[in-house]
């Protein structure tokens, strides 16, 4: 075995995957790896967000904020591979679905891992605005206030924003494959997706937009009068 071999366990990694003569069609190995390695970069992504929140609790922020460029580009490729399965015809998928069983990719370890990855970042990132008593609001009145502390937000707005369209590429791949309508065995998949694009990891940053462009743009309010302005954190 070479170095490289040892080093990159590629025996393991490579027999991770159905051989030929067990595969129900010849696209499932293509359907096996991209899942494969769409958990690959979750885990990644995870790994790397831990270091984001240490880096957050610790003020260094140029370092969070580098850390979370990557994740951004993680998440990014997340979305572009899934193109890969826009190859398959709804023919091919459904011969691999009836060998699936019930698995679905709702149980994805890696995908649910990334949804319980905000609160802890929400919560490292008001430790950061306590301790260097930046407010959310008057930070986007005037972003120069602090520009660390601004970038950071807007890192954290591009991983929010990236984990939307990797979930948009996902329900275009869904469409494409199964259709908008078809049942699944949860249920309507298009809803259930469309619904989980409409989540955002960190809300507050969203709406702090909203706060600043009533700022600039007073009158009433296009959301209801009952609508705070809760871009201030
Ligand atoms: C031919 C390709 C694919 C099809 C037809 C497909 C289909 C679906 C459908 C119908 C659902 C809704 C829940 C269910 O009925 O199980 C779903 C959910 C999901 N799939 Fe896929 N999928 C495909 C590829 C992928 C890939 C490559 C990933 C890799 C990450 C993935 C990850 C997920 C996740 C994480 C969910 C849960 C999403 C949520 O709850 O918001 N899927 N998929």
């Amino acid at each position: 075995m070479t170095e490289y071999e040892k080093y990159i366990r590629t025996a393991e990694l490579l027999a991770l995957q159905k051989p030929a003569e067990a595969l129900v069609c010849h696209d499932e190995l293509a359907f096996q790896v991209v899942h494969q390695v769409e958990e690959l970069w979750m885990k990644l992504a995870m790994h790397e967000l831990g270091l984001v929140r240490q880096y957050m609790d610790a003020d260094r922020l140029v370092e969070a904020r580098d850390s979370l460029v990557r994740v951004c580009e993680i998440v990014r490729l997340m979305g572009e591979q899934m193109r890969v399965l826009e190859t398959l015809s709804p023919r091919a998928y459904f011969t691999i679905r009836a060998a699936l069983g019930r698995g679905s990719g709702q149980e994805s370890p890696g995908f649910n891992a990334m949804l319980a990855a905000p609160p802890p970042l929400q919560a490292a990132l008001k430790g950061v605005l306590d301790r260097r008593g930046v407010e959310l609001l008057a930070l986007h009145r005037d972003p120069a206030s602090d520009p660390e502390v601004f970038a950071l937000t807007e890192a954290m707005l591009d991983l929010d924003e990236g984990f939307q369209h990797f979930r948009y590429r996902h329900l275009a791949l869904v469409r494409r494959i199964i259709g908008g309508r078809t049942p699944s065995l949860k249920g309507a998949p298009a809803e259930l997706l469309e619904h989980g694009i409409k989540q955002t990891f960190f809300p507050e940053l969203w709406l702090v937009r909203e706060a600043l462009f009533r700022d600039f743009m007073p009158g009433p309010s296009l959301y209801g009068d009952d609508d705070p302005p809760s871009g201030a954190h």
